[in-house]
């Protein structure tokens, strides 16, 4: 497969629903700021019962200094797997400091190596280079990168190597069709609202792998 369903602004009603129906088609499951804010712990812990041996992400998109993303991420790391930083931070007192305490813990660390919205063009993507430099030195389990510019991909994972994983926002509502970014070099397409805004989440999720499998087809890779 290669795909993680973004959770954000569901009710949990909502959220177990679909859950409960695409479980089983799901590698991961992406838990986003505004759900983290307007449920509870034991919110948090229906939804992960209800949807076990995933990948469970927090997508906290954290960008502050060492202590405080250390202190963050002590609050929800008993219900994660992974979690997600900003890497233009740096290291030094930053994520260096989040990095040990992700090692220590368990915890896999994800690092935005840049964005899929249109702004990141405005910034982000001229410091990609030391991005991509600052992903290779704190050496996390895996990067984020945008579905939306399959040629950063491409370069992050020419240049990365195989063994780091790369997850892929930006399908659907963002520009990107379902497998462009798993043929650019990504593990895992990232996807929300397309699933979470359809009348049948199932059949979108259905259709998001069948396409992706076309398209591995077509650019002459095996699924991993
Ligand atoms: P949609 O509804 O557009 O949701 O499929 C996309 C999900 O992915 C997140 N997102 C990003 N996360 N870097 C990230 O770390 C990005 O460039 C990026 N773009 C989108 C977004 O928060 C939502 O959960």
């Amino acid at each position: 497969m290669g795909l993680i369903l973004a959770i954000d602004d569901l009710s949990v009603k909502k959220a177990l629903e679909i859950l409960n129906d695409v479980c089983d088609y799901v590698d991961g499951i992406k838990i986003g700021i505004p759900f983290l804010i307007r449920n509870s712990s034991s919110d948090l812990k229906s939804l992960k019962t209800s949807c076990t041996k995933k990948l469970w992400i927090a997508d906290l998109k954290l960008a502050d200094i060492g202590y405080i993303m250390v202190r963050t991420t002590d609050l929800i790391a008993g219900f994660f797997d992974a979690i997600i930083a900003h890497s233009f931070v740096g290291i030094k007192n930053g994520l260096d400091e989040l990095a040990r305490y992700c090692d220590e813990n368990g915890l896999k660390l994800v690092l935005v190596a840049t964005m899929s919205h249109e702004g990141a063009k405005e910034l982000y993507d001229f410091a990609l280079i030391r991005m991509r430099d600052i992903v290779k030195q704190v050496n996390p389990w895996g990067l984020v990168a945008p579905a939306t510019r399959p040629e950063v991909i491409y370069f992050l994972r020419r240049t990365l190597g195989s063994k780091i994983k790369i997850l892929s926002p930006g399908i659907g509502p963002q520009g990107a069709l379902p497998g462009e970014a798993l043929c650019a070099g990504s593990n895992y397409e990232i996807v929300g609202r397309l699933i979470t805004r359809s009348n049948s989440p199932l059949k979108a999720v259905q259709e998001i792998i069948s396409a992706q499998k076309r398209k591995l087809r077509e650019c002459g890779i095996n699924m991993r």
